[in-house]
């Protein structure tokens, strides 16, 4: 990554990428120059041409361990990076993450990527700043002097948050693409993809002028049980959103769930009703398999509720037997039941638990289908 990756998160850190903590610099401070050509980004760059791996990179690397696809080894295919260890002039692949703004308050986030988290968070005295919003790019015209000519040459830029399209400063950096005719790169988007218009900017007025598309629209489950685990999500606004987007075939449209605790057992149901429903095609489906907190992750479920998952997966394999799903999701689906099995984190069982009623108590909330997936387990 740290050949052709330049990732902008909270309060302007420059990282290797939206996982591993490791700093090259602040994009409010620094110039784009010093911190791409800089010691920090270097003594990483010589680490990885000497074939030596760091322990920072230990989401990927435990995802790798388990046979699933990792941030890292998706990048390198994505890029076709044979050529690692050549660094070019500017990245290729910017992932820019301006502020914390978002109108969600999903359970397995944080204040840090969600400014509508404050309210519990201060409550909980969990909150990473004295107010909702953080902005992490503190001047928009700073960083496009600082870092515009590079965004110009780039090949793809990921958005991922807070929520995208809740962000102003998305909408001006799409405008300087357009009126420097960077039109042809590939844009991609984590997005909770429930508002297509925000300030008087029309999103679709956007996207019409690029070329290359992929929304990850993230949904943890359908319905009832999305709704509680994403609060703010609407399954009725998500169809209609989707609809929306349906006369702009440039844009590949992709289902992005989260796989923890809460969403796991639901994801064969899920997938097959977005399926069902046309929201996908049969390949559109992008996992991203929960590391943390780790009360959330799937590891930590008892070996009795694993067995009942596995059991819901396999049932699935047999319906995707008789419905040609492509290999591609069947490896997704199985990345998540290896994740799950390759180690037992139960210990955290108990936080879970916990977690969930304080926060069932907080929201007035109750899910019916946690209840049927757990049983017993769920006191
Ligand atoms: C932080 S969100 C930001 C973009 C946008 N607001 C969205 O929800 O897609 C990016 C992705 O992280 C996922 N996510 C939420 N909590 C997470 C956690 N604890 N670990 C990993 N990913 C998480 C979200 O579901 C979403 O797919
Ligand atoms: S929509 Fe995205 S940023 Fe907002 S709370 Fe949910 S996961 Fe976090």
């Amino acid at each position: 990554m740290p050949f052709i990756h330049y990732h902008v998160g909270n309060a302007g850190y420059v990282k290797a990428c939206c996982v591993a903590n490791i700093n090259y610099g602040n994009c409010n401070t620094q110039s784009f120059n010093d911190i791409w050509n800089g010691e920090a980004i270097n003594k990483l760059r010589t680490k990885f041409r000497n074939g030596e791996s760091d322990p920072r990179c230990v989401v990927c690397l435990n995802i790798e361990k388990t046979g699933g696809k990792s941030i890292r080894q998706e990048t390198h295919e994505r890029f076709l990076l044979e050529h690692t260890s050549e660094v070019v002039s500017s990245p290729t692949y910017f992932d820019i993450r301006f502020s914390n703004a978002c109108n969600f308050a999903c359970r397995t986030c944080w204040h840090g990527a969600s400014s509508s988290w404050f309210p519990e968070a201060k409550q909980l005295k969990r909150n990473c700043d004295t107010k909702p919003l953080i902005q992490n790019i503190t001047d928009f015209e700073k960083f496009i002097s600082e870092t515009g000519e590079a965004l110009l040459q780039a090949e793809e830029i990921y958005f991922a948050g807070g929520e995208p399209l809740m962000s102003e400063a998305h909408y001006l950096l799409l405008k300087y693409l357009i009126d420097n005719k960077h039109t042809k790169l590939r844009l991609r988007y984590n997005t909770n993809f429930s508002i297509l218009e925000f300030k008087g900017h029309k999103i679709l007025d956007y996207w019409k002028q690029f070329k290359h598309f992929e929304i990850l629209a993230s949904i943890d489950a359908h319905k009832e049980l999305g709704e509680y685990i994403r609060k703010g999500f609407n399954w009725d606004a998500f169809i209609s959103n989707r609809d929306a987007i349906r006369n702009l075939e440039h844009i590949k449209f992709k289902i992005a769930p989260t796989i923890s605790i809460l969403s796991i057992a639901n994801l064969p149901e899920l997938y097959k009703t977005c399926l069902d429903l046309k929201i996908i095609k049969k390949n559109d489906l992008y996992i991203n398999v929960l590391e943390r907190p780790h009360y959330y992750n799937t590891k930590a479920i008892p070996n009795a509720i694993k067995d009942k998952v596995a059991e819901i997966f396999e049932d699935f394999y047999s319906w995707a037997k008789l419905n040609d799903i492509p290999d591609f999701v069947l490896s997704q689906f199985k990345e998540c039941i290896n994740y799950m099995q390759a180690e037992d984190l139960s210990k955290h069982w108990k936080k879970f638990i916990a977690e969930t009623k304080l926060f069932d108590k907080m929201r007035g909330e109750m899910s019916i289908d946690l209840k049927n997936t757990f049983g017993d387990f769920y006191k």
